[in-house]
């Protein structure tokens, strides 16, 4: 019995080990001089701060801590320790692994991230793309600046682990090559706020623009966007009401309006417990699955983890199930979607908005039946995939110019 039992929590960790391999491996060798033989890294800060400075077509202006920009050190610093197995507890795990770059800043795999030891997290990894501009953070919007979430996953306990911080600051003082990027780049060592200004620095250079939908409506440019597109523009700022949650202003969009609403999916999840009686399906290897009954994963594993959204952090009733509108730039590389990550494709999203979302009486009221047909569905669906940034893949190569922190690299 106890063999059985154990079965999908080893094929879970068994996936997750392989999909983490996978991830180490996609790291090609590092070009460390361009064609003209200057430093490629060099070339890769110097764009990342000129993004900040001029943010791509459709981007208002990046909001900056004290209206100072990071620093060329702060950036590549925050870069590295992006990219740090070592700063885990256990040498596993960097942020760059469940905000993938080469996936969109987030997991596409996985419908809520995969943390220390194969722990499944509750939630859906945002996409770090453009989270300069978020005004509150995490999908309940619990915590106030990128600065002060950077040490969250540090020391969170099913994620990279560190029993403290000051256990994580001694740790990266006694990683020698880090001897001196704290004190070039701020003056100082590494602190709770160095680390956090590092990591939010690079963070802010992750802007993403500039797509078909912006050259279209903000560059001027008839052609940059098919009709099927145009077509679905028209129905989210018109009939389908999208655009009163996922703004679209005159010189720019973030298509968010930073507020928290009930779409119905929490409690949908919560009080309905929709696939409370359905087998868990577990993928061994790639495209290798097995049905297994919910009842013996339930009985392994903790129950799951209840969800109430906003109102874990207000403690306000009306804000139970309320999440965070997210922007919905490069949306088409984030998949899967919402909170949960309970929506894999974007028809799916766009189906689930035209029933009128989840009906309960904490509804936002303008969540309702849309009366879509299927042309309608594509076309806001074609809309939606118009949003991805023309830089994305420059992105990725700046992630990768670093070097990924393994552990025994120049340990003591
Ligand atoms: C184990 C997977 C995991 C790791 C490792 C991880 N994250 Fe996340 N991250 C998540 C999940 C899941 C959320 C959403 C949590 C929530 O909303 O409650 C999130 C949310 C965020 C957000 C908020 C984005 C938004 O739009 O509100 C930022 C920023 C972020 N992570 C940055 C980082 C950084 C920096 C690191 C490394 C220090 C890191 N993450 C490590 C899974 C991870
Ligand atoms: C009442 C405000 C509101 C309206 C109207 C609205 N949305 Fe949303 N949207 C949200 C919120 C809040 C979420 C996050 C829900 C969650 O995570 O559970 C969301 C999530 C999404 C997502 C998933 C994004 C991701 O990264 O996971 C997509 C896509 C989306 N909306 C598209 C649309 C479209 C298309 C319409 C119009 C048909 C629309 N929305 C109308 C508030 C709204």
């Amino acid at each position: 019995m106890s063999r059985i039992r154990r079965l999908p929590i080893a094929a879970a960790a068994a996936t997750v080990a392989l999909a983490m391999l996978f991830a180490a491996l996609l790291v090609p060798a590092l070009p460390a001089r361009d064609a003209d033989g200057s430093d490629s890294r060099a070339r890769h800060d110097r764009d990342a701060l000129a993004r900040i400075a001029a943010p791509p077509l459709g981007l208002p202006p990046v909001p900056l801590p004290g209206d100072r920009p990071p620093s060329a050190e702060a950036v590549r610093l925050g870069r590295k320790l992006f990219l740090d197995r070592r700063l885990s507890h256990n040498g596993t795990l960097s942020c760059a692994m469940c905000h993938v770059p080469e996936q969109g800043f987030t997991v596409n795999e996985l419908a809520t991230a995969v943390g220390k030891e194969g722990r499944s997290l509750r939630r859906n990894a945002p996409t770090l793309l453009n989270a300069a501009y978020q005004r509150s953070i995490f999908h309940d919007g619990r915590e106030t600046t990128l600065e002060n979430q950077a040490i969250a996953p540090l020391i969170a306990s099913d994620e990279m682990a560190n029993p403290s911080i000051g256990y994580l600051i001694e740790r990266i003082e006694q990683l020698t090559d880090y001897d001196g990027l704290f004190e070039a780049a701020f003056g100082r060592g590494p602190g709770v706020e160095t680390i956090g200004m590092a990591i939010a620095g690079y963070e802010r250079t992750l802007l993403s623009a500039n797509s078909p939908f912006d050259r279209w409506y903000y560059g001027g440019e008839e052609g940059a966007l098919a009709p099927r597109a145009v077509q679905g523009f028209r129905l989210f700022v018109g009939k389908a009401g999208c655009a009163a949650c996922h703004l679209v202003g005159e010189r720019s969009a973030l298509f968010t309006d930073h507020a928290f609403h009930d779409t119905g999916i929490g409690w949908y999840a919560s009080v309905v417990r929709p696939h409370a009686t359905e087998p868990v399906r577990v993928e061994l290897a790639p495209g290798v699955f097995v049905d297994v009954e919910r009842r013996l994963v339930e009985g392994v594993g903790q129950p799951p983890a209840s969800d109430l959204g906003r109102y874990e952090v207000t403690l306000d009733p009306a804000d139970r199930w309320r999440y965070k509108t997210p922007s919905l730039r490069n949306v088409a590389l984030t998949a899967p979607y919402l909170h949960d990550g309970s929506q894999r494709t974007l028809e799916a999203v766009v189906r689930f908005y035209n029933r009128g979302g989840h009906a309960h009486s904490g509804l936002d009221p303008l969540i309702r039946p849309l009366g879509l047909s299927e042309e309608d569905i594509a076309a806001l669906a074609a809309f939606l995939r118009s949003l991805t940034g023309d830089n994305v893949a420059a992105l990725v190569a700046d992630a990768r110019s670093q070097r990924i922190g393994n552990p025994g690299d120049l340990e003591p």
